[in-house]
C-alpha cells in the first residue's frame, strides 16, 4: 500500500495571527525548486490523473480540505488533507488523483523540480509498464 507520509510545519502563534514557514532540505525533505497553487476549484472536479518520473511534491491545503488518491501501481490509498500545516508527501512514480475540494479550498504544492512536461506520465497503462520495466 502507498505510504501516507505527512510533512508537518511549525505554526508560530502570535496574538495577531499565525505564521508558518517551509524550508528546503529541512522541514521539506528536498530542495525546493517550485511552488504552485490551485484555487477557485470546482468541488465536483477530479484532477491530476498522472504520475511523475522524478518529481517529488508536498501538497498543503491552506484553506479548506480535499482528498488525494495515491496509487503505487499495486494498491491505492486515500488521504484527507484538512490541516493547513500538514502536507501530504507525494513521491515519484505515484499516480495521484485529487477530488472532494471543499468550497474555497486553496492548495499549495511545493515541488522538487521546475515544471517539465517530459516528467509527466499521463497514461495509466504506461505508468504500470514503466513500473514493470
Ligand atoms: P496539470 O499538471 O495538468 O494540472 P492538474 O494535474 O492539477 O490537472 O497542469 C495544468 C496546466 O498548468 C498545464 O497546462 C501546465 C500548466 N502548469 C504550469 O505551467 N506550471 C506548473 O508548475 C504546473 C503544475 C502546471
Amino acid at each position: 500500500m502507498p505510504r501516507i507520509e505527512w510533512v508537518e510545519l511549525n505554526e508560530f502563534q502570535h496574538a495577531t495571527g499565525i505564521l508558518m514557514a517551509a524550508e528546503g532540505a529541512d522541514s521539506i525533505p528536498f530542495e525546493i525548486k517550485r511552488v504552485y497553487c490551485l484555487y477557485d476549484l470546482d468541488p465536483t472536479a477530479r484532477r491530476g490523473f498522472h504520475a511523475h518520473r522524478e518529481l517529488e511534491q508536498v501538497l498543503f491545503c491552506l484553506h479548506g480540505s480535499c482528498r488525494v488518491l495515491l496509487d503505487d501501481g499495486f494498491e491505492k490509498v486515500e488521504a484527507l488533507i484538512d490541516r493547513r500545516n500538514r502536507g501530504l508527501m507525494i513521491s515519484r512514480m505515484t499516480w495521484r488523483e485529487m477530488f472532494d475540494f471543499s468550497d474555497g479550498c486553496v492548495i499549495m504544492v511545493i515541488a522538487s523540480m521546475h515544471y517539465d512536461e517530459a516528467d509527466y506520465i499521463r497514461d495509466y497503462d504506461e505508468f504500470l509498464q514503466i513500473l514493470a520495466d
